[in-house]
C-alpha cells in the first residue's frame, strides 16, 4: 500500500516537471537594495512605489509577497523555532491565523476527499472548507461516536479538522480519542491550536502535547496573535506539506508578507521566559474558575476561556452592559459566532489579572448572576 502522503510528493513532482517549482529565498531589504546571500542588488521587485519604507521606523516592512522580495531572513529563524515547538520538520508563517487555515485546508483537500469538521470550529475553518472542492461533513461537537460513524463514509482521502481549545467554549478537543480514530481510519488530522498554543501542554507546546499525542497530528495551524501577543499565523507540518504550501497556497503566495518586525517580535516573545507566566496563568485560571463556581456559576471549561452561558441574546447584551457599567469588560457573544439561543459572556483569563482584579470581577459577577437569574 502506498503511504497516505504519497499524493503530496506526487504533486510536488508534477510542479517540478513543469518548471513551476518555487523555493523561498531569504533576503534583507534596505531602501532600494535587497541583499541575498550576502550580495547587495538593486531591488526591482518591490511594491514600495513611493519609497516610503526608507524611513528608519518603517524599514522593516517589505511590502511584497514572500515569493517576490518579502522573504526577510527573520522568517527563517522564527519558522525553525516554530517547527521544533510543534515537533515537525517545517513551519510556514502566514500573515494571519485565518489565512493559515485557508491555506492549509485548501492545498491538501481535493474533489473526491472528505473533510470532517467539528460543528463548533472557528469561522476561518468554515471558510477554508467552503473554499475547498472536497465534500464536507460536520460532526457533533467533540462527539467521538458521531465522528467515528462519519469516518465510515467512502472518500479518496479523509481529513479531520478540529480546534485544540475551542474559542467560544474553552473545552479541549478529545485529541486522545480523535487521533486514535484518525489512525484507525487512515485519516489526516489538522489541528487549529490558536488558543491552546503557548498555553497548554509542557512548555506551552499546545493542546496535542496536553494529551501526549503531538506526533499524531499531521498539520498544525495556529496564531501568534493570542498567547504570544504579537500578530500573524503559521502552519507546522512535514517538509513536503510546507513545500506544497509555498508552491500552491494562495493565501500565502498572493498576499504581502507579515512585516518582518512582527516576525522578529514573535521570535523574541517565543524565546522569552514564557514558562513562568504560563504556570502563573494556570493558577489564575483555577482561582477564577473556582471563584465563579463558589458564587453559583456552573463552570465546565478547563481552560483560560470560560463562557458564562446566558441563552437569550437580549439578556446577554444586558448582562454585558451591567458588567461594563460596573468596571468589567467581558464581551457578550451571540449568533452567528455561536448558535442562536446560546448567547454567552466570554471570559478570557489572562496573566495580567491581579488578586484584586479577580476578586473585584467575582464580586460583580456575583451581583450580576443574581440580578439576571443566572446563578
Ligand atoms: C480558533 C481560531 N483559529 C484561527 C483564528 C484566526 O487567527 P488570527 O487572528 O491570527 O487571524 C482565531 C482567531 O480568532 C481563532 O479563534
Amino acid at each position: 500500500m502506498k503511504p497516505r502522503t504519497s499524493f503530496i510528493s506526487k504533486r510536488l513532482e508534477q510542479i517540478k516537471k513543469a518548471n513551476l517549482y518555487r523555493t523561498l529565498v531569504y533576503n534583507k531589504v534596505s531602501g532600494p537594495y535587497i541583499t541575498i546571500k550576502g550580495k547587495k542588488l538593486i531591488n526591482l521587485s518591490s511594491n514600495d512605489y513611493l519609497g516610503l519604507n526608507s524611513t528608519p521606523t518603517l524599514s522593516q516592512i517589505q511590502s511584497s509577497s514572500r515569493l517576490i522580495s518579502g522573504n526577510d531572513v527573520s522568517f527563517k529563524k522564527l519558522e525553525n523555532n516554530l517547527a521544533r515547538h510543534k515537533s515537525k520538520n517545517a513551519a510556514l508563517v502566514f500573515p494571519t491565523g485565518y489565512m493559515a487555515n485557508l491555506g492549509a485546508i485548501s492545498i491538501l483537500t481535493q474533489k473526491n476527499d472528505l473533510i470532517l469538521s467539528d460543528e463548533f470550529n472557528h469561522a476561518s475553518i468554515i471558510d477554508a472548507c467552503r473554499l475547498s472542492n472536497a465534500k464536507k461533513t460536520i460532526y457533533k461537537h467533540n462527539d467521538v461516536s458521531d465522528l467515528e460513524k462519519k469516518l465510515r463514509k467512502k472518500a479518496q482521502r479523509k481529513f479531520v479538522v478540529t480546534e485544540g481549545i475551542f474559542s467560544m467554549n474553552g473545552d479541549f478537543a478529545r485529541l486522545d480519542e480523535i487521533t486514535k480514530l484518525c489512525q484507525e481510519n487512515n485519516a489526516f488530522l489538522l489541528l487549529d491550536d490558536a488558543h491552546g498554543d503557548f498555553v497548554a501542554g509542557k512548555d506551552g507546546k499546545g493542546s496535542a502535547d496536553h494529551f501526549r499525542v503531538t506526533k499524531n497530528v499531521d498539520i498544525y495551524t495556529s496564531s501568534m496573535s493570542k498567547a504570544l501577543g504579537v500578530f500573524g499565523g503559521y502552519i507546522a507540518a512535514s517538509n513536503d506539506i510546507i513545500d506544497l504550501a509555498v508552491n500552491t497556497s494562495r493565501p500565502f503566495i498572493y498576499t504581502s508578507a507579515l512585516p518582518s518586525f512582527l516576525a522578529d517580535m514573535a521570535l523574541k516573545r517565543f524565546l522569552s521566559d514564557r514558562e513562568k507566566k504560563r504556570l502563573e496563568l494556570w493558577s489564575k485560571i483555577e482561582q477564577f474558575s473556582k471563584g465563579l463556581q463558589s458564587i453559583g456559576y456552573k463552570m465546565e471549561s478547563p481552560s483560560q476561556i470560560m463562557p458564562v452561558i446566558i441563552g437569550s441574546e437580549r439578556k446577554a447584551l444586558e448582562f454585558g452592559k451591567y458588567l461594563k457599567n460596573n468596571g468589567i469588560f467581558a464581551q457578550p457573544i451571540r449568533y452567528p459566532t455561536v448558535s442562536l439561543g446560546s448567547a454567552r459572556i466570554r471570559i478570557s483569563v489572562t496573566n495580567w489579572l491581579s488578586e484584586d482584579m479577580i476578586s473585584k470581577a467575582l464580586d460583580i459577577f456575583e451581583k450580576a448572576g443574581k440580578k439576571f437569574g443566572i446563578t
